[in-house]
């Protein structure tokens, strides 16, 4: 077996379950999970007829590059969204089955394996980076998100050899699990980095839809190089998915888009990688990416559940609504995440994830960026949210008072 293997960690949802494998939840209440970044709210009405109208295309087998049609309704999706004055759906765009996958194929096509190769990723992070690095035959470092820098990266913080090994970066924009976003001149100082130690920018984007109704949109990595004149993205991709933005987790679909000649390579190693949206779901993709009224309406139900439950849990935690995304990222009172994440399952039946199992420890210091928070996602129905923070407030109501 590839040896590579020994080296992924166990998710983190692994690990919570072994966190609670001890613990009982109080059997007079309904368990309420916060814990996974599922989306839950209904799906988009126009799916279910878009759907049955392309059945037939299971009869088909689909090609690596999408759809015509399919690529040219995301490049205008894009030119709007990001104010870009063009992208050619052709060879700018790629369909991808989600963006997990892709996020992993990346690495694996633009790694050239030597000794010492790096590659850059934030520090708490979406895991799928660092078993991408892993397997590409690299060594993941890391950039801490600290609550000083606002949980936005510091990249005057990496180290001189680690930006000489660099081959690629990701950036998660709007971050998971804090919801920080970055601002384009950030984007474009990254991208004068990527200039000079020769990187790849690999920025996931994919919760770029759910941000407040009225706060200006975050900012994308394909924007902030268009304003630099860099209208081929050299170095730049970008990663969108419909599972946040559409509430489709399921349809496994998003895409891939930027610099052209990268793409180019990309495809290549996905004609044999074998991953490709069968057409009823390319069908379904193209409707939502020219749709954006249900977007609209799924922001406003975020901000809705934000707004009605970060009161009730200020009243116990030093917590505050994301810029973006749909995570809380509170840190716990005592400082101890997994104690935390533990009284709240057993005592008031609420699954949150301990923040120290989205990060590594820094294996000097023993530093861990995520200990000391949790994440909480608000996907659940409003009530079910609203419910669990009471739950958690009149919890530790008790041990304060
Ligand atoms: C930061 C981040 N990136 C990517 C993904 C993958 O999304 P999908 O594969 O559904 O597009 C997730 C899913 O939770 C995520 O949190």
């Amino acid at each position: 077996m590839n040896p590579r293997l020994d080296r992924l960690q166990p998710y983190p949802f692994e690990r919570l379950r072994r966190l609670f494998a001890d613990l009982q939840q109080p059997a007079d209440r309904e368990p309420i999970a916060l814990s996974i970044g599922e989306p839950r709210h209904a799906l988009p009405g126009f799916v279910e007829p878009v759907l049955r109208d392309a059945i037939q295309g299971y009869n088909h087998y689909p090609t690596t590059r999408g759809e015509p049609a399919l690529r040219e309704t995301i490049a205008a999706w894009l030119q709007r969204r990001f104010q870009l004055d063009g992208v050619d759906a052709n060879r700018q765009v790629l369909p991808v089955s989600g963006t997990r996958e892709a996020l992993f194929a990346i690495a694996q096509a633009v790694v050239a394996e030597k000794p010492g190769a790096r590659v850059l990723m934030p520090n708490p992070f979406y895991q799928i980076y660092e078993g991408a690095a892993l397997l590409a035959g690299a060594e993941p470092a890391f950039y801490d998100l600290a609550a000083e820098n606002g949980y936005l990266p510091d990249f005057s913080a990496v180290d001189a050899a680690t930006w000489d090994a660099v081959q690629l970066v990701y950036i998660c924009n709007p971050g998971n699990p804090a919801g920080a976003c970055m601002s384009e001149s950030a984007m474009q100082e990254l991208i004068g980095l990527a200039d000079r130690h020769d990187f790849v920018i690999a920025a996931d984007e994919c919760y770029s839809e759910i941000y407040h109704p009225d706060a200006e949109p975050p900012a994308g990595l394909l924007g902030a190089a268009a304003r630099m004149g860099r209208t081929g993205f050299e170095r730049c991709i970008v990663f969108h998915s419909l599972s946040k933005r559409s509430n489709l987790p399921g349809l496994r679909s998003g895409f891939v888009a930027g610099d052209a000649a990268l793409l180019d390579r990309f495809a290549l190693y996905r004609t044999y990688h074998g991953c490709t949206l069968p057409p009823p779901t390319q069908a379904v993709s193209r409707a939502a990416w020219a749709d954006e009224a249900h977007v609209a309406d799924n922001r406003a139900l975020y901000a809705e559940k934000f707004a009605a439950v970060v009161p009730i849990l200020q009243e116990v935690l030093d917590v505050e609504p994301p810029a973006a995304g749909f995570y809380l990222w509170p840190r716990v009172p005592d400082g101890d995440d997994e104690a935390f994440a533990r009284r709240l399952y057993a005592e008031a039946g609420v699954t949150v994830l301990a923040g120290r199992y989205l990060s590594r420890s820094d294996p000097e210091t023993g530093h861990n960026p995520g200990a000391g928070h949790v994440r909480m996602a608000l996907v659940a129905e409003p009530a079910a949210c609203i419910e669990a923070a009471h739950r958690i407030a009149a919890l530790y109501q008790e041990t304060i008072f």
